[in-house]
């Protein structure tokens, strides 16, 4: 079955076609960070418009390159930015009408995962556990089955890709986000940052008070490269902390992390260390961060054709599955 997806949550416009779940034909990402730059970070309205735009040319480029026609069209539906959100769904339900084709809806949270499953499932054996971390995200996940999902814990407070953001803001990196912090990080005796609940037993996060952190210590000494390295070292340290006492808790045999800060070298550095352990699963850069291909893998494994008439954009769906 090949399926279209459309995924529009943030400021990303991405559509794609996947055949069986893990086969891409088509993979298209247009986005508008340089007008985000421009005016200091992710305006609703902005993103929003240059989706409108977008979203017709980024549709046929990645219908031209499938050379047979879809079965089914899968959309995120949530969480995300209503306006963007819209954007998607309004063109999804259309073309499933227009074409008389099913219709998935399609959680963007859960949806990261499944980037692991491309090409050919890549061997994963279950059961496994998933760390999705992203701008807005840090959730862990016990993983069955391919269809078989339980959510353990998540952030009490700003997710991991939200702390890397608001930290490179500061440091002076703008709108360069966790990629900036990566690439300036040097190793430095300057400062040191606490791992906030790395030693509490729940699977739940926190990076809010990291963030405290850095601002205090910035007043006191200013070094950008010292600072992004001890920054990208306590996220990541509580981030294979917590995701390995899951593991251990659950007595799993796989690991798959995926979302936004997935991409970031360190951090499979320090997972990869615990690759005898644990089968550790990392989708490549480009569908770590947001892409329509692990939209369609979700439609694909775990997805539910519905009447496109009860499709609707859900800006706080939950990602307790
Ligand atoms: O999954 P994603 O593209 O969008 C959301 O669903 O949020 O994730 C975006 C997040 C941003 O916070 C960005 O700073 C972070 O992923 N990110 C990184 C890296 N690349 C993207 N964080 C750390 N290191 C990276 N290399
Ligand atoms: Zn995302």
């Amino acid at each position: 079955m090949k399926i279209l997806a459309i995924e529009t949550s943030c400021d990303e416009t991405a559509a794609a076609i996947v055949e069986g779940g893990t086969k891409i034909l088509s993979n298209v990402v247009a986005s508008s960070t340089t007008m985000h730059q421009k005016y200091g970070g992710i305006v609703p309205e902005v993103a929003a418009r240059e989706q409108l735009k977008c979203i017709i040319p980024t549709i046929n480029e990645a219908l031209s390159g499938s050379l047979t026609p879809f079965d089914a069209i899968a959309v995120t539906v949530g969480p995300g930015l209503i306006g963007s959100l819209l954007v998607g769904v309004e063109t999804a339900k259309t073309m499933a009408f227009v074409l008389k084709k099913p219709i998935i809806p399609v959680n963007h949270v859960l949806a990261h995962m499944y980037a692991n499953f491309i090409p050919s499932g890549s061997g994963i054996t279950f059961p496994a556990i998933s760390l999705v971390v992203s701008g807005g995200h840090t959730e862990l996940y016990l993983m069955k089955s391919v269809k078989n999902l339980k959510w353990l814990g998540g952030t009490l407070d700003d997710a991991a890709g939200e702390c890397f953001d608001k930290t490179a803001r500061l440091l002076g990196f703008g709108n360069g986000g966790g990629v900036a912090i990566q690439n300036a990080a040097q190793k430095s005796p300057i400062v040191h940052l606490p791992r906030p609940m790395i030693h509490d037993d729940s699977l739940n996060f926190s990076f809010s008070g990291l963030k405290t952190a850095v601002m205090r210590e910035w007043k006191k000494k200013q070094d950008p490269a010292g600072f992004a390295y001890e920054i990208q070292e306590a996220i990541t340290d509580v981030l294979v902390k917590k995701t390995l006492r899951a593991a251990k808790q659950y007595d799993v045999k796989s690991i798959l992390l995926s979302g936004g800060v997935a991409a970031n070298m360190r951090l499979r550095e320090k997972f990869m260390i615990h690759n005898s352990l644990f089968m550790i699963h990392v989708p490549p850069v480009s569908l770590c961060t947001d892409n329509a291909v692990s939209i369609a893998s979700y439609a694909y494994f775990r997805g539910e054709p519905v009447d496109w008439k009860t499709i609707t954009a859900i800006p706080d769906l939950s990602v307790e599955a």
